[in-house]
This record gives structure tokens, C-alpha cells and sequence, in this order.
């Protein structure tokens, strides 16, 4: 079976002085080997969606299974080693932690889930060099660039090998050309065993991928299929 996430009856509310509702009843499977874009305008709750997905935030009402396995959103230490070995997450910015080199930003998160300092860092700049930055390896945050640190937090999310890579506009803060650049890297991602998904504002960006969903009232809507190739 390909269905690697699917949520039934998703909602998820807000109260602050007023109730707010940003997902309405979603109910959707998520196949691997495909890429899905995710569009919507802003506070349309791709966020939302996302967080829910990487069990960073949990729903209101409704279920979300992995691997066909239900997840229980109140055991928090069973979701963290759930997330560190399923799942590679890349935000818009600030991917990265500022008081360590690029390859120690790698290499540490490979560090919760295997102990092993000294694989994991061998691990680490394989996918430093994949990324095209070894030379950047000692390198801190604020001594990168928007492109090169996106890359950098790509291969912080891949270092457990994850089957699930949830991109929340990761070229956001990125001009153009730097962005086509950080998407081929995203696309190169892609296996027959792996899904992608990644919010974004940009239609070029989005037009790419095999699923194009809208969020539209809380909901998503399926706007084209890509046919396998
Ligand atoms: N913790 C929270 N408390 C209250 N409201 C929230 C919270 N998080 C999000 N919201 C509200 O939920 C709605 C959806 O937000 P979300 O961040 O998911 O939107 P988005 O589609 O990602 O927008 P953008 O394109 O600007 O990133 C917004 O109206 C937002 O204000
Ligand atoms: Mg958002």
C-alpha cells in the first residue's frame, strides 16, 4: 500500500477571545513517491497543516495515521522518536541552530536517534557534499547565505533518511534564482518510498509537483493530478 499519511475528520481550532476555525473536517491520504505543492493564501492554515502532520501540534477533532498506525498526539516522547526517524522538516528560516557550525547543525540531529558521534558526523558531510557545501562545513549560520543555509537545513533534514520530508515555504526568504536552485536540491529527494510536501506561495514552484493542493475554507482541494511518468 502507498498511503504513508492520511488524516480523517481533521479540524483544528484556535480560541483566543474568539474561536477561530482553520481546518475544517479534512479528510485526505498522502501516497509516497509522490511530491505534493501546498498553496493557499496567507492564514489559510498550510502552517496548521503541516504542524499536524509533523505531530508538532496536535488537532481538535480528528485522526492522523502514519504508516497506518494511529498516532496518539498525548505521547509526546513516542512522536519525537516517531518525527526523528520518519520525518526531515525545513521551515522558511531560521533552520538552523546559530551557536553551531553548518556540520554540527547536520550531525547533531542525526545524534537523536543513533549515539554514534562518529557515524553520525561521517553521515553529516556526505550530505554536506551532496549539497555542494563541504567547503562551508565550519561555517556558522550567520556566516552562510539564504541559499546555502536552506541547503544546509535540507541536509539536516535528511540525516535520518526519512520518508517524509514536510517543507513549510522553504524558499521563502530566497530570490529566484537561489530558489530554483533549493527546489532541483528538494526534487532530487524524490524515491519511489519517500514523500514530499511543501507549502508555497509561488506558482512556478508549485506548478512542479505530481499533486497541486489548495487550501481553500479550511479544507484541501486536489487541483491536478500529475499522471506517472
Ligand atoms: N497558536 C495560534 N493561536 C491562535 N491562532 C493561530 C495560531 N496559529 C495559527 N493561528 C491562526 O490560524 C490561521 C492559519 O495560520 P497558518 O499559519 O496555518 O496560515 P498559513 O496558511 O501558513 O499562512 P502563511 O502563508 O502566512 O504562512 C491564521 O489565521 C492564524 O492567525
Ligand atoms: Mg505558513
Amino acid at each position: 500500500m502507498n498511503n504513508l499519511i492520511s488524516l480523517k475528520k481533521i479540524s483544528k481550532f484556535f480560541s483566543n477571545n474568539k474561536k477561530i476555525t482553520v481546518l475544517k473536517n479534512i479528510n485526505y491520504t498522502f501516497s509516497k513517491g509522490k511530491i505534493y505543492s501546498l498553496m493557499g493564501p496567507s492564514g489559510s492554515g498550510k502552517s496548521t497543516l503541516l504542524n499536524i502532520l509533523s505531530m508538532i501540534d496536535k488537532p481538535s477533532i480528528g485522526s492522523l495515521k502514519i504508516e497506518n498506525n494511529e498516532i496518539n498526539f498525548s505521547e509526546t516522547l513516542i512522536n519525537d522518536k516517531i518525527r526523528s526517524r520518519k520525518i526531515g522538516i525545513i521551515y522558511q528560516q531560521n533552520n538552523l541552530l546559530s551557536d553551531f557550525t553548518a556540520l554540527e547543525n547536520v550531525y547533531l540531529a542525526g545524534l537523536t536517534l543513533n549515539d554514534d558521534k562518529k557515524d553520525s558526523i561521517k553521515k553529516a558531510k556526505i550530505i554536506i557534499k551532496k549539497m555542494g557545501l563541504s567547503s562551508r562545513e565550519n561555517h556558522y549560520p550567520s556566516q552562510l547565505s539564504g541559499g546555502e543555509m536552506q541547503r544546509i537545513a535540507i541536509a539536516r533534514a535528511l540525516i535520518n533518511q526519512p520518508e517524509i520530508i514536510l517543507a513549510d515555504e522553504p524558499t521563502g526568504s530566497l530570490d529566484r534564482s537561489t530558489a530554483k536552485d533549493v527546489f532541483k536540491v528538494l526534487y532530487k529527494l524524490k524515491n519511489k518510498n519517500r514523500l514530499i510536501i511543501y507549502a508555497t506561495h509561488n506558482r512556478f514552484f508549485a506548478n512542479m509537483a505530481d499533486c497541486k493542493l489548495e487550501m481553500i475554507d479550511g479544507n484541501i482541494k486536489l487541483l491536478n493530478a500529475r499522471k506517472k511518468k
